[in-house]
């Protein structure tokens, strides 16, 4: 094959012209089989050979020696167009056991650090591209509002402008400058839209929520991602007001298509199509669905293979346009392009492994020296420290050594200890530290299944740390994390006393989180409250510490935890070096400085309790539990002391497309550099609706010298504070705004000063 006879093959052509090219040399079948996407999981070797052979578009969930076949099968082809493999490297290109294991994306929240973000998904494009992969299906910027959701830990959180902003840096990690390059891939913002607050936290199920809030609320993330160029998104599951997303002509072909201006394709969720007829009831049949969803804007279609005989014969029958079809392949081609597929051997992998000089090289690439140090020091910053009490008259954290900390582990203050005592289901859980979306889990679960690298657990990284410090470890395991007829709190606490401090490691783990495993009971399971509370009797009684260490996928209710703990670290699911992150936190070899992401319920029947809610609730409470959440969104504790001075603006009036400074004047009042979030609010003191009580607009990270003073000027452009009317559409109203700055979300931790936003 060559540019003489497929002109579509000459790179110094313009990609439309291309694209325009190739489209119009191809036939229907061909044209509708490059809007099918397989999964390898789910069919046999045969039929997925028989699939390339036809000119499938895509195929996900296929590694190795396996998707190098369907290559060289598709590349062989009467016109030889590369497959664009999907996958879902989620926090790392987990589902390749020996790949590096990031944090989860709520965890990278709780950094408040977008730079993490690009950095996470910049390691996991090499890693994803080495293995011949050209696109992954993150990030997720669904809102996680209801914990209940099983999907929460794939969230940025609560909050919609964070989430935008840790979002549109994980597109640019992946996607780089071209995702043409060989070690850069496709990101795909998903699941558009509304996906994480169906009723109840159950998963695809129905989003009762207006066209208005979904602009206001839930459209923001997305419009932030395709502003930072992603090139696909996903259509939810769910329907949004009764009509399921990949039936929503409005959502996708008006919304993302029309006003935001999106020029990438969009991939269905998983069977989306089939589910029209058979879960949905809105089709009749197999080729009704696939009409519907064509002509609502899905490009795509993921696992409904029967689309693509549905929808040749609708074209057959003159009962869908050819230009509708040509239109979906011209943004798949499109794409192809972009992502080097035409162009850039590296991208299109066909001889076997053995066979590839390359595949040694690419081998070396997954979990390699330089990745695990990126995940480390990523780790590091998605801590977050949420109570640290005094015990004896000193804080229960950080602890110290027997021996001075080495030059590499940092400072050696804090309370001496010889022994320490490490006890908790979670403690040595490489699952639970690990969270959804990795071999373990996918494409199917194998919670057996054994990692090929090192994985360093909470104890691994405590025993590490406490040996390099002279400490010794005792550990035992006190209980089940689900199975409450299982228990050793006897053995844990008889362990317990014979240290000077004493760490507990409880949370979730598989499968109590993830896709399809919705809670109704956010309880902590097994007997992990009693072994806590036990725990705790006995270190009050000694005068020793005991700090819980939470490993979880998502807020749960750790009321009892909190109450019967002298100190509270949060760790999410950190992935492969979390246990290092964590024992260096804990003895103090940096200063603890993430921030909470989503707030946590005290009870499941709280919930929502996201901060930015609306006023007028009746007394504002439950009768039957307290009116503030258990931990606020923002709230994060250091070994520091931050006190806030004042908050002033540039000007106290301003007008739509100005920029306004929030002047934040900020103390280290502590005795250690630190690093503090300054969090900016704002809240619409008259509008013409109900708007929420305070909202994120803005967030700045300075690391203040202990005893010093900064100023922090933090942008605030007036258009943030804009509102979805009652037509819904965008508009900023004059008035007068609070703006609200400090520590966390809570009013106590924010002062204010108030803009006034001019007409015109
Ligand atoms: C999930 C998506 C995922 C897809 C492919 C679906 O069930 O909702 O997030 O990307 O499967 O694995």
């Amino acid at each position: 094959m060559s540019a003489s006879t497929q002109p579509w093959l000459d790179a110094g052509k313009p990609i439309e012209e291309r694209v325009a090219g190739l489209l119009s040399a191809m036939t229907r079948e061909e044209k509708v089989a490059q809007m099918v996407q397989i999964s390898y999981s789910i069919i046999t070797p045969e039929r997925a050979d028989e699939w390339a052979r036809l000119g499938v578009g895509s195929v996900l969930h296929c590694l190795g020696d396996d998707a190098r076949r369907i290559q060289r099968l598709a590349t062989g082809n009467r016109l030889g167009i590369p497959v664009l493999f999907g996958i879902d490297a989620i926090h790392g290109h987990g589902i390749h056991n020996g790949a590096t294991v990031f944090p989860t994306q709520l965890a990278l929240a709780a950094s408040w650090n977008p730079a993490n973000a690009e950095r996470m998904a910049a390691v996991t494009a090499k890693e994803v591209a080495a293995e011949g992969l050209h696109w992954t299906f993150s990030p997720v910027l669904c809102l996680g509002r209801d914990p209940r959701w099983g999907r929460v830990d794939e969230t940025f959180g609560e909050d919609p402008y964070l989430s935008g902003k840790m979002g549109a840096a994980t597109v640019r990690g992946y996607q780089g400058e071209s995702p043409a390059s060989s070690d850069r891939i496709v990101a795909c913002a998903k699941h558009y839209i509304a996906y994480g607050e169906s009723t109840g936290g159950r998963d695809s199920y129905d989003s009762a929520v207006s066209m208005r809030m979904v602009r206001d609320v839930f459209l923001p993330p997305f419009e932030e991602a395709v502003k930072a160029g992603v090139h696909t998104v996903m259509a939810g599951y769910e329907p949004v007001d009764r009509v399921p997303c990949s039936a929503h002509r409005e959502l996708l072909r008006d919304v993302l298509k029309g006003e935001l201006g999106f020029k990438g394709f969009v991939v269905t969720d998983w069977m989306n199509v089939l589910s029209l007829h058979t879960r949905h009831k809105m089709a009749a049949n197999l080729e009704e669905a696939s009409r519907i969803a064509l002509e609502a804007g899905n490009d795509m279609i993921m696992t409904t293979p029967e689309f693509y005989e549905s929808t040749l014969a609708l074209l057959a029958r003159g009962e869908v346009a050819e230009s509708q079809i040509d239109e979906a392949v011209t943004r798949i081609l499109n794409i192809k392009f972009l992502a080097g597929l035409f162009d850039n051997p590296d991208k299109v992998k066909t001889l076997p492994l053995s066979e590839d000089p390359a595949a040694k090289d690419a081998e070396a690439v997954y979990n390699c020296e330089a990745h695990r140090k990126e995940n480390l020091e990523i780790a590091r910053e998605c801590l977050v420290l949420l109570k640290n009490g005094t015990v004896g008259g000193s804080p229960a954290l950080p602890i110290a050594g027997q021996k001075p900390a080495t030059a590499e582990g940092g400072a050696s203050a804090g309370r001496r200890v010889r022994r320490i005592a490490v006890i908790g289901p979670n403690a040595d859980s490489v699952r639970a530290q690990f969270g959804d979306w990795t071999f373990f889990t996918h494409p199917t679960p194998h919670y057996d299944a054994v990692p090929t690298f090192r994985v360093d657990t909470m104890l691994d990284g405590l025993k590490k740390l406490a040996g390099e410090r002279g400490v010794g470890v005792i550990y035992e395991k006190g209980c089940d994390a689900t199975d409450p007829s299982v228990q050793w709190i006897a053995k844990a606490r008889k362990a317990a006393k014979k240290a000077d401090a004493v760490f507990v490691f409880v949370g979730d783990t598989l499968p109590q989180t993830g896709e399809a495993h919705d809670r109704a009971n956010l309880e902590l399971t097994g007997m992990q409250n009693e072994l806590v509370e036990a725990l705790s009797a006995d270190c009050r009684k000694r005068g020793v510490p005991l700090v819980s260490v939470l490993v979880n996928g998502k807020p749960l209710e750790f009321g009892r935890v909190a109450e019967a703990s002298d100190a509270v670290v949060e760790t999410f699911n950190s992935g492969t070096h979390g246990g290092i992150a964590a024992a260096e936190a804990i003895f103090g070899a940096f200063n603890p400085s993430g921030r909470l992401p989503i707030s946590f319920p005290r009870t499941t029947g709280q919930i929502p309790v996201y901060y930015n809610q609306i006023p007028g609730w009746h007394e504002g409470k439950y009768h039957d539990c307290d009116r503030t959440p258990l931990f606020a969104f923002g709230e994060g504790l250091s070994y520091t002391e931050f006190r806030y001075d004042s908050v002033s603006l540039s000007k106290d009036a301003a007008r739509a497309g100005e920029t306004v400074l929030v002047n934040v004047t900020l103390t280290n009042a502590g005795d250690r550099e630190g690093t503090e979030t300054v969090q900016v609010y704002a809240a619409d003191l008259l509008a013409s609706i109900v708007t929420p009580v305070k909202e994120l607009k803005a967030f700045a990270r300075v690391t203040v010298p202990a005893g010093a003073t900064v100023t922090v000027g933090v942008p605030l452009p007036t258009d943030s504070l804009s509102l979805v009317g009652i037509d819904g559409r965008r508009v900023l109203e004059p008035g007068e705004f609070a703006i609200l700055a400090g520590h966390d979300s809570r009013d106590q931790s924010l002062l204010s000063a108030r803009l006034t936003v001019t007409a015109g």
